[in-house]
């Protein structure tokens, strides 16, 4: 069964516009045939196409001579994503937006009304996307990824922070799949190509003293932007920036989350070393990086020297004195 519509959501039958004007395109099909086939009045139809206008996608033509597209747009319909990840922990419940605030708090009200493990929220825009330490995620329209997963998993809510290391690894793996890029990973949520951040995790969760109740998993990835805001045009890039070609997010989501679920499923059997392992292998932070640690109260500079059991960073401060960074921000010292 489909879930209940959630405010907001996209329609199931503006998707089936979208699926077959796609599946037609560059062919002009009739307003009429399009009420016809979805089975709506005409009026619903030029109003749907109105609204898939003003969403960005290349809708020409009138209901008189027909409506068709200039180009299959990436939009990262429900419908499209299911028939990618059949028998998939995310392939039962998505909820799709054109445009929300942020999807983690989508995400965060569905655990709350009690909605099953394998929610995934996506929107093609963000007008409040929430970043680490209180920042907003740059979140232009269909061009970059911008999801949150629901997971309930059995942990105490200081282990939480596993499932952002978690996310990484799936998410360096599914970027040098699908580009051949090369992929680093800034402890603890940093996504970095060629010392630029490509991609963030922000996990908030809802807990019990002692038991989380759920976690939500936000991903944003920057796929196909071809220039950033002047204050992030020197830390921020996109797939599309260091490959030079447009990149299908579609393909890009689709690999992320079958990464995800085979990542997170290793991490329920194994437990959380092999997920501390891999990071250690997979960042150039974890070992001999020369680092700044900004937290609220204090700056330091030390030489980072591994991970701990829990996936904590460890730092060896100039003084002499190993530190575990419990919370803030970690930084390349040049
Ligand atoms: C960071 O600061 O690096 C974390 C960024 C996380 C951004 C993603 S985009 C999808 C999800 N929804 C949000 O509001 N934030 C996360």
């Amino acid at each position: 069964m489909n879930p209940e519509p959630l405010p907001g959501t996209t329609d199931r039958r503006v998707a089936g516009l979208l699926r077959l004007l796609s599946e037609n395109a560059t062919i002009a099909i009739s307003g009429a045939r399009i009420a016809r086939e979805i089975g709506v009045s005409r009026s619903a139809v030029w109003r749907w196409v109105e609204r898939l206008r003003e969403h960005g996608v290349k809708v020409r033509g009138r209901a008189a001579t027909g409506y068709f597209l200039e180009k299959v747009p990436d939009i990262l319909t429900a419908d499209e994503l299911k028939k990618r990840l059949k028998g998939s922990l995310f392939g039962k419940r998505i909820y799709h937006f054109f445009k929300t605030d942020s999807t983690n708090r989508v995400a965060f009200e569905l655990g709350e009304a009690g909605e099953p493990e394998g929610v995934v929220v996506l929107a093609e825009e963000q007008t409040g996307g929430r970043g680490r330490a209180g920042r907003t995620w740059h979140s232009e329209r269909a061009t970059g990824i911008y999801m949150t997963l629901l997971l309930r998993p059995k942990l105490a809510p200081v282990q939480a922070p596993i499932l952002t290391m978690i996310a990484g690894l799936s998410a360096h793996a599914a970027v040098e799949a699908v580009t051949g890029l090369t992929v680093d990973l800034k402890w603890p949520n940093d996504l970095m190509i060629r010392g630029k951040k490509a991609g963030g995790i922000l996990t908030e969760m809802h807990a019990d003293p002692g038991q989380v109740r759920f976690v939500v998993v936000g991903i944003g990835l920057n796929v196909n932007q071809e220039r950033f805001p002047a204050e992030l045009a020197n830390v921020a890039t996109s797939l599309r920036q260091e490959t030079g070609k447009t990149q299908s997010r579609m393909e890009s989501l689709v690999r992320l989350l079958r990464e995800f679920e085979s990542d997170y499923n290793r991490f329920v059997r194994e437990g959380v070393s092999s997920v501390v392992k891999r990071f250690e292998v997979l960042s150039s932070y974890a070992h001999g990086k020369r680092v700044r640690v900004t937290n609220g109260t204090e700056s330091y500079l030390g030489t980072t020297v591994g991970l701990g059991p829990e996936g904590l960073l460890q730092v060896e401060r100039d003084d002499g004195h190993v530190v575990t960074v419990i919370a803030g921000d970690v930084a390349e010292a040049r």
